[in-house]
C-alpha cells in the first residue's frame, strides 16, 4: 500500500500507464510538465477546446501525444487508464463522471465541482465504480503540512485554539484576451480566459485560493467546520468582475478530545469536552504583503506555514514537551529526495523558532503519489473525493455567508 509520498515504481506488468491530461491551460501544462518528468508513465492525450492552450498542452506532452479539443474523443481513441482534470471548476462533475463511466483513475484539480451537490455526485461516482481519485490539493503532498498535520494530531501543539490563514497578492487576475475589446468576440472569449472572475464559472478567491488553506483547518483538525460568518466585496478592481477581490471570514469548528488525551491534566477551568477552533480566513489582491501562509496556534506552540518553510515557536508552558514519535515518523517521509531538517530537540525558544525546511515540487510529488495508488488499485489517496467534497462545501458555505450576509451553517 502506498501510504504517503513515495517514489513512482514501475506497474504491475512492467508497461507504462497511460495518461490523459484535459485542459491544457496554466494549471494543465503544470501538470503535464511534471508528469512528463515520471518514470513509467506515457502521457497519451491531451485536450482542450481552446486551440491556443492545446497547442501548448501538446508542446509539453510531446509529439507521440494526441492533441485533441473534444474529451469525447480523447476516451474513445487513446483509452487512457488515468485522467487528469484541469479544467474549470463548473466542467469538473462532467468530465470526471465520463472518466470513471469509462473505468479511469481520476485526478481532478480542486475545487471538485461547481459546488457542493456536484462534489457529492462525483463521489457516489468514484464509489459506484470502486475508482482510485485524487484531488489536486497539493499542500497534502508538501512534507512541511505533512509534518504539521502529524505535529498537531499527536498533540505536540496542545489544544489548537486558533488557525489564521491569508493569500494575499497585488494582481488584478485578469488575463490577456487576444482581439480587442470593441471585437465581437471579445465579450465570449473573455469569459472563457477569465473565467475566475465571473460568478457563472468561478467561487472566487475562497474556491481558487482559500480551498488549499482551508484544506489544511479542515485536515488538521479532523472535522469540517460547524458554520461561518464572512464579508467581502469589490473594494478595488471595479472592472467589470463579479467575484470579490478582498475577502473576510471566520469559521467555527468543534473539535472533541481524542480519548488518548482525555485524561491529561488540564488547567484549572479548562475542561475535556469538546471546544470551538476559530479558523479565519482573509484574500486581498491590491496588496501582496504576508503572501500565503497559515498559522495554527496551539496552547503548547504555534506552526507558522509556507510552502517552502514551516516555523516552530514554543509557548511557555511549564512542563517539559518531547517530540512525539508518531510525528517523528511522519517526517521520516522521503518525497522524490524531499526529506525534513528535523531534529529530537525541535522546541526552540519563543522568538527563535525551530525550521522546517524542505525543497521539492508539491504538483510533481502529488502526481507520483496519485500514480502510485492507480498502479496498486488502492483508493486511500493522498486527498480522496470525500475530504474534497468537504473542501468545496466549506468553500461554498464561506461563499454563501458573504452573498447572503448573515452566519451559514455546515449542511446536514
Ligand atoms: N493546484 C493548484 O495549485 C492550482 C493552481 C491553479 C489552478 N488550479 C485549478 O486548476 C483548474 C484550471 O485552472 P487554470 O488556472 O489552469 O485555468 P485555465 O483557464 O488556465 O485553464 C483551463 C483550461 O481548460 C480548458 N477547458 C475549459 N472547459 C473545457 C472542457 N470542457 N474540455 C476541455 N478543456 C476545457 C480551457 O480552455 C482552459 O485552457 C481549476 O480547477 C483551478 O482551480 C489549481
Amino acid at each position: 500500500m502506498a501510504l504517503g509520498v513515495t517514489a513512482s515504481t514501475g506497474a504491475a506488468d512492467g508497461a507504462p500507464l497511460t495518461v490523459a491530461v484535459i485542459g491544457t491551460g496554466a494549471r494543465g501544462c503544470e501538470l503535464i510538465r511534471a508528469l512528463s518528468t515520471i518514470d513509467n508513465v506515457r502521457i497519451v492525450a491531451v485536450c482542450d477546446t481552446y486551440g491556443l492552450h492545446r497547442e501548448r498542452g501538446w508542446q509539453y506532452a510531446g509529439p507521440l501525444a494526441k492533441a485533441v479539443g473534444d474529451p469525447q474523443r480523447l476516451f474513445d481513441e487513446t483509452k487512457p487508464q488515468a485522467v487528469v482534470v484541469a479544467t474549470p471548476p463548473v466542467t469538473h462533475a462532467e468530465l470526471c463522471l465520463a472518466a470513471l463511466e469509462r473505468g479511469c483513475a481520476v485526478f481532478c484539480e480542486k475545487t471538485l465541482g461547481a459546488n457542493r451537490a456536484e462534489a457529492v455526485r462525483i463521489a457516489e461516482a468514484v464509489t459506484k465504480h470502486q475508482a482510485v481519485f485524487q484531488v489536486g490539493l497539493q499542500r497534502r503532498a508538501n512534507a512541511i503540512y505533512r509534518q504539521a498535520a502529524a505535529m498537531v494530531q499527536t498533540g505536540m501543539l496542545g489544544r489548537i485554539t486558533a488557525i489564521k490563514c491569508q493569500w494575499n497578492r497585488h494582481h488584478d487576475w485578469r488575463r490577456p484576451v487576444p482581439v480587442a475589446r470593441n471585437h465581437p468576440d471579445f465579450p465570449e472569449l473573455d469569459r472563457q480566459l477569465n473565467w475566475k472572475l465571473y460568478l457563472a464559472t468561478s467561487q472566487g478567491l475562497l474556491g481558487e485560493l482559500g480551498s488549499h488553506q482551508l484544506d489544511v483547518a479542515n485536515w488538521v483538525l479532523g472535522t469540517p467546520p460547524k458554520n461561518v460568518i464572512g464579508v467581502g466585496g469589490i473594494d478595488y478592481w471595479n472592472d467589470g468582475r463579479e467575484v470579490f477581490d478582498n475577502v473576510s471570514l471566520i469559521y467555527d469548528y468543534v473539535v472533541t478530545p481524542p480519548p488518548a488525551r482525555r485524561g491529561t491534566t488540564l488547567p484549572p477551568g479548562v475542561t475535556a469536552d469538546p471546544y470551538t477552533v476559530r479558523v479565519t480566513y482573509s484574500s486581498l489582491q491590491n496588496n501582496a504583503y504576508e503572501g500565503a501562509s497559515e498559522l495554527i496556534l496551539g496552547t503548547h506552540g504555534t506552526l507558522l506555514l509556507t510552502d517552502k518553510k514551516g516555523w516552530l515557536y514554543r509557548e511557555p508552558v511549564p512542563e517539559e514537551i518531547a517530540w512525539s514519535p508518531r510525528a517523528d515518523q511522519q517526517a521520516a517521509i522521503v518525497a522524490s529526495g524531499k526529506t525534513l531538517k528535523l531534529s529530537n530537540d525541535p522546541w526552540a525558544h519563543r522568538g527563535t523558532p525551530f525550521e522546517i525546511d524542505a525543497s521539492g515540487d508539491d504538483t510533481r510529488d502529488a502526481l507520483v503519489s496519485f500514480l502510485d495508488h492507480v498502479r496498486q488499485h488502492d483508493p486511500h489517496t493522498l486527498c480522496p473525493v470525500n475530504d474534497g467534497v468537504l473542501n468545496t462545501t466549506t468553500v461554498d458555505i464561506g461563499n454563501q455567508a458573504m452573498t447572503v450576509g448573515t452566519r451559514i451553517a455546515w449542511p446536514v
